[in-house]
């Protein structure tokens, strides 16, 4: 391992100095501006306002080494190529050079003996082959020839390979992507990447961005009952985030009644119900929705389960329509939702992983293997039992600490939302693959001190918050493990089998590690639970949070987090107190739940006197204070609504229902309600919970704020 990643880096920005560029600093890793993406994930994202057409203080011809976070592969970290945070080396251009400059210094920095002296016969590119957006790029391809590169080293591939974009909207183009040898031995002459794409790995992307992808601003219109609900008339969270990213206004066009679909206004989706009035299946249903919603056939797209309500559509004027058969039918959708429009000035983005380029002029196989890790890995080496060693463990311990520290470096703290869940999974994640190794101490700091000490001298977010680092760090680690500890005694306490789900369960609320409850169970001379179960609850777990998409993290740890769960059991008998305060006319009107509060929606004519206020409060609070257990009974919907079950929507429910009751060991049942979970399964730790808002939220219906203190 001769070369050095800080060798690559000065290198790098000297060349493009050398040409008359302006090295710019790394934007940090959160965006300044741009409240729709978590991360920054690749160098272009904080340039966009100037690809579009600002001018930029420093110029035309930028350079720059800039901090990435990229979640969406995290699953594949600790192979030879994934990273989380990664450092990525690129060059702008802003109207300036084009194609020919852009390649021929690529070409130049790889291969000059001065340079990087990369030996070109390991090196293949491919080219946009064209499509209905842009021609194919024989450009490139002469350029790349004319530079030395044989034909059958030049690969055409489609858009999905060879086109760029940050995001579904901004600026965009054609790309040729740079690839290295990484086939066994040395390289194959007739090898290319379309023949042998696990021979090569891209090392370096050229995006020619000559091109604005723009949202038409059309409507979507959505069916309900066989796209976006499931059988509970919950929401798909795959068909609505892949819905929003494609439009921003979004009507639920379905038959149930609208007082049912109440929670969808909430989450910011419009709902058009006529209760079979004219039924879907006549064009009249569609002109009234028009003319109620003052919209334009052109206005709108629609998607929708059935070729009949499609045709209705089409009569009524809609030609922007398709059938869904499952989430990527939207695919379908996107030529009427945006438009490509040409940028007023051709520019260029480029993107050359740090990481890899290292391990390329290392001849090392592995991003791991350069000295970006290598020292992290040998401590990590160095303090598990040489028996316990798992390299791919070390690995993601040593990726994740390393996105951490920058995390905190550029101001974001642990949290349940947002970047700080990300940071927080990330530290989790790394803690519990050091458990799999069978080591249990406090470690990360340590870890995290080698990562500043490489960084400090590069990034002033480093060298400026070294102690903000380590503490933040230290803390997490010790608020991980009580939370562990709670999870631990909740096992123990846990009488029944501790089933694969179980097992989940306990891993999601409380993050016990898999191996870590298995080792209890042991301890206390108890059987193992099935773990294929248990991987099968994870896999369906992470489908729904990959659902949720790399945009914007809500769901995931957000909504199971204990806070949230304690606050939804105080849900249930904040209503059972309104009722029993307030009379029988109480009923849920909609209901929102985050980490830190409750918001609740009721039905009742008028302002809440403070006396009544204190009622509430004192009837939840004696509920907490006396404890409660939650047991769960399934039984026909019929029954539970005969046994004067609690709920107004009985339409939403299947026809087994889950009944929770919450219920004193005396026999005092404090809530009765229909519910899919989660709860806490005792009262214990709830705190004291009050009132910090009450307003009006719609006629008839009162909106409560509350807390768990
Ligand atoms: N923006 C391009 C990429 O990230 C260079 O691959």
């Amino acid at each position: 391992m001769s070369i050095h990643s800080w060798d690559i880096r000065s290198k790098y920005l000297e060349f493009f100095r050398q040409k008359q560029h302006a090295v710019i600093e790394s934007a940090p890793l959160v965006p300044e501006n741009d409240p729709s993406v978590l991360f920054n994930t690749a160098g272009m994202q904080p340039l966009v306002p100037y690809l579009l057409g600002k001018k930029h203080p420093m110029g035309t011809r930028l350079a720059d080494v800039q901090k990435c976070i990229r979640t969406v592969d995290i699953d594949d970290v600790g192979d030879n190529t994934h990273c989380t945070f990664f450092e990525m080396l690129g060059n702008w251009s802003l109207g300036d050079y084009f194609k020919e400059a852009s390649i021929q210094w690529s070409h130049e920095l790889l291969t000059s003996s001065e340079w990087l002296g990369i030996d070109p016969s390991w090196l293949a590119v491919t080219v946009f082959e064209g499509d209905e957006n842009a021609p194919r790029d024989e450009e490139s391809a002469t350029i790349w020839r004319q530079l030395g590169i044989p034909e059958s080293r030049i690969s055409y591939l489609p858009a999905e390979d060879n086109w760029w974009a940050a995001g579904p909207t901004g600026p965009c183009g054609p790309d040729t992507e740079i690839f290295y040898w990484v086939g066994e031995g040395e390289p194959d002459p007739e090898s290319n990447v379309a023949k042998d794409p696990k021979k090569w790995m891209e090392i370096w992307n050229n995006v020619f961005m000559e091109y604005n992808r723009k949202k038409t601003e059309k409507v979507l219109l959505l069916d309900g009952m066989h796209c976006l609900f499931d059988e509970n008339l919950g929401v798909d969270e795959a068909v609505l985030s892949r819905a929003r990213a494609l439009s921003s206004r979004i009507i639920v066009v379905t038959m149930v009644s609208r007082d049912a679909l109440s929670h969808l206004a909430d989450i910011g989706l419009e709902v058009i119900s006529y209760d079979f009035d004219p039924p879907k299946t006549n064009p009249d249903f569609f002109k009234k929705l028009l003319s109620e919603k003052s919209l334009s056939p052109d206005d709108v797209v629609y998607i929708d389960h059935a070729e009949e309500n499609l045709k209705s559509a089409r009569d009524a004027g809609i030609t922007n329509c398709e059938l869904f058969e499952a989430v990527r039918s939207f695919d379908k959708l996107e030529k009427y939702l945006y438009t490509l429009e040409k940028l007023p000035a051709q520019n260029v983005d480029t993107g050359m992983g740090l990481e890899r380029i290292t391990a390329t002029l290392g001849h090392v196989k592995s991003v791991y293997e350069t000295d970006i890790f290598a020292d992290v890995l040998e401590k990590i080496r160095t303090i598990v039992w040489a028996n316990n060693y798992h390299e791919r463990s070390a690995r993601i311990i040593a990726d994740h600490l390393r996105a951490a520290t920058h995390l905190v470096a550029d101001g974001v703290v642990p949290k349940n939302v947002d970047q700080g869940y990300i940071l927080r999974r990330l530290i989790r994640r790394a803690i519990r693959e050091f458990f799999k190794m069978g080591y249990e101490e406090r470690i990360i700091a340590e870890i995290a001190r080698m990562y500043i000490a490489k960084f400090r001298d590069v990034y002033q977010s480093v060298r400026d918050n070294e102690t903000m680092i380590i503490e933040e760090l230290q803390k997490e680690e010790e608020r991980f493990a009580k939370t562990l500890k709670n999870g631990l005694r909740e096992l123990e306490k846990t009488a029944e089998p501790i089933t694969g789900k179980v097992a989940f369960d306990l891993f999601q609320t409380y993050g016990l590690p898999p191996e870590m409850i298995e080792e209890e169970l042991s301890n206390l001379g108890r059987p193992p639970f099935d773990r294929a179960e248990f991987d099968r609850e994870f896999e369906h777990h992470q489908a729904i949070s990959r659902a949720g998409s790399e945009q914007k993290f809500k769901g995931g740890l957000a909504d199971t987090a204990v806070e949230t769960v304690r606050l939804h059991s105080a849900t249930h008998l904040l209503l059972s107190g309104l009722r029993h305060v307030l009379g029988d006319h109480v009923h849920q009107a909609g209901a929102n739940i985050t980490t830190e509060r409750l918001r609740f929606d009721f039905t009742h004519p008028e302002k809440l006197t403070d006396e009544q206020k204190s009622e509430i409060e004192q009837f939840v609070n004696d509920a907490i204070q006396t404890g409660f257990s939650v047991t769960i009974e399934e039984m026909p919907k019929q029954t539970a609504r005969e046994t004067g079950v609690e709920w107004s929507f009985w339409e939403r429910y299947p026809e087994i229902v889950s009944v929770y009751t919450m219920q004193s060991v005396d026999g005092t049942i404090y809530s009765r309600e229909l519910c899919g979970g989660p709860h806490v399964e005792i009262s214990d730790r709830m705190g004291t919970f009050r009132i910090t808002k009450e307003e009006s939220s719609s006629a008839g219906v009162r909106r409560v704020k509350a807390v768990l203190e």
